[in-house]
């Protein structure tokens, strides 16, 4: 692998990969992955189909037990937490496959995002008692408002499983960010976007790291939306890491170009 030259901008590591292996009865989808995430930075992590991204996306955010390494955030240790706990560390993911109830409204689904939080519990909320209705009011003014930020508030009384599959990523992304992540892992948040919305999707997120602060993870296929996104590339291959570094260092990386073009025969 050829080293980067110079390290990617960004700030302290906020989330760090080390040697980190997972083994599904055979398959090794990854193999001694290490890299690291810095503080604000938009970080995109790349490579072919099976490379072990989402896999990677799965152990960060607690759904998938590590075979091998450790994986920290600011400083903790989170590899053996269950994934409520990663996500009131600060982590928050969007899947591949939208993971959205296509029976209720926007708002609705938005809503639940908020729910690891829940301060009323389970009977409260189903009897309607002060304290839940008070938390419900809340979070749907949260959810209001992560909707109004990406332009969505118009459709929140909408029934999800109507609208088209672009709007449903965004949909997913606004359900994020009522956990108030620190750190937001998106996975292949283009996938299935027309073009403009591709280049409306990259605006949306500029914006949003800048003005909340929030440190971008992105696994993404769409390369000219990852070279211009992001000022830290990772990329993956056959589950382990080939390159890291700069968009520009991992376009000119042999390695990366012969996984991406193949080697001549
Ligand atoms: N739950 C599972 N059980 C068995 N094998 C799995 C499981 N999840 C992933 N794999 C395998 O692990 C490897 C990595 O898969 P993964 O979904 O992480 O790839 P990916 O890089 O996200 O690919 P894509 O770009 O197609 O989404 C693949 O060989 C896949 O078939
Ligand atoms: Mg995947």
């Amino acid at each position: 692998m050829q080293a980067p030259q110079t390290a990617p901008k960004g700030g302290e590591p906020i989330l760090k990969v080390m040697d980190v292996g997972v083994n599904f009865g055979g398959i090794q989808a990854l193999k001694q992955a290490s890299f690291q995430v810095r503080q604000d930075e938009i970080c995109g992590l790349i490579g072919p189909n099976g490379a072990g991204k989402t896999t990677l996306f799965n152990t960060v955010s607690g759904l998938v037990p590590i075979d091998t390494g450790q994986i920290h955030f600011q400083c903790r240790r989170i590899d053996s937490m269950a994934p409520h706990r990663i996500i009131s560390t600060g982590i928050c993911r969007t899947f591949q496959n939208v993971g959205l109830y296509p029976e209720m409204t926007v708002v609705q689904n938005v809503q639940l995002g908020g729910h690891f939080g829940s301060q009323a519990g389970f009977l409260a909320t189903a009897l309607g008692l002060p304290r839940a209705r008070h938390e419900e009011r809340e979070l749907h003014d949260r959810a209001m408002k992560h909707l109004a930020d990406i332009g969505l508030e118009g459709i929140a009384q909408r029934r999800t499983g109507d609208l088209p599959y672009g709007t449903l990523k965004r949909i997913e992304i606004a359900r994020a960010l009522m956990s108030s992540p620190k750190l937001l892992m998106l996975d292949e948040p283009a996938g299935g976007l027309s073009h403009g919305e591709v280049e409306e999707l990259g605006g949306m997120l500029r914006r949003l790291r800048s003005e909340s602060g929030m440190t971008l993870l992105i696994v993404e296929h769409h390369m000219r939306l990852v070279m211009e996104l992001c000022t830290h590339v990772v990329v993956l291959s056959q589950g382990m890491i080939i390159a890291d570094g700069t968009p520009e260092q991992v376009q000119a990386n042999e390695d990366v170009i012969a996984v991406y073009l193949g080697t001549p025969a």
